[in-house]
């Protein structure tokens, strides 16, 4: 049986993150659906600000190097990131920037190209943070990740959880993103049975 490997992270850094809890859910449908998920947190990688400079004076840093061999295990991506003033916060931005970058035997873009992602977002506000997707897609897709046409935007997210619980009130929003988990891992079973068909 094909067991499709799936990268799961959000972009806050947060404890409580409720885009943590939300992926959480997805992540559940992708195990359903016979994924083999792995959950990482960002804070266990903390990484410099991008800069080219420090690459020449100290070299690659060492997370960065850890998190593109994790990224290389793995054919697809699951992530839910808050909408930071209408964007991606800092701190995912950056991680998907050092690991951009060519490192040793890797060329630029090689822990993404081809891989396929699902993207999500949870916000206390009124549009759930729908900006911060539109900036993540194309972000994703020009480092040529294929990104699901469904996206989910979580609006009014404090209302769905009672405190730090991580039990979604909601029964029919929290079917529907673990329905984000399963697609990515149905999708990525079908490109793998593809690509073996095909060589
Ligand atoms: C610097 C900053 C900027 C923010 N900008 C937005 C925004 O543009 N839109 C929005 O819906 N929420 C915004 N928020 C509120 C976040 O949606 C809220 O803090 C959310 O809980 C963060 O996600 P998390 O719970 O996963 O950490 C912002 C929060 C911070 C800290």
């Amino acid at each position: 049986m094909v067991k499709p490997k799936i990268l799961a992270f959000a972009g806050s850094l947060r404890k409580n993150s409720y885009n943590k809890r939300i992926l959480n859910i997805a992540v559940e449908g992708a195990r359903r659906k016979g994924a083999e998920v792995t959950l990482l947190d960002l804070n266990e990688y903390p990484l410099p600000l991008y800069n080219a400079d420090l690459q020449e004076e100290l070299g690659f840093p060492e997370n960065a190097s850890i998190l593109q061999q994790i990224l290389l295990e793995h054919q697809g991506l699951l992530i839910a990131s808050p909408e930071y003033n209408g964007s991606l916060p800092a701190a995912l931005k950056n991680m998907l920037d050092w690991t951009s970058r060519a490192n040793g035997e890797l060329k630029i873009g090689d822990c993404y190209r081809g891989k396929w992602a699902a993207i999500m977002t949870a916000s206390p506000g009124n549009f759930g943070g729908i900006r911060c997707l539109g900036h993540l897609r194309d972000i994703l897709s020009i480092m040529l990740v294929h990104v699901l046409p469904l996206e989910i935007a979580v609006s009014r997210v404090d209302r769905l959880f009672d405190g730090d619980s991580s039990e979604m009130k909601d029964e029919s929003m929290r079917l529907f993103i673990e329905s984000l988990g399963e697609s990515l891992a149905e999708v990525l079973i079908k490109s793998i049975q593809t690509e073996k068909a095909v060589k």
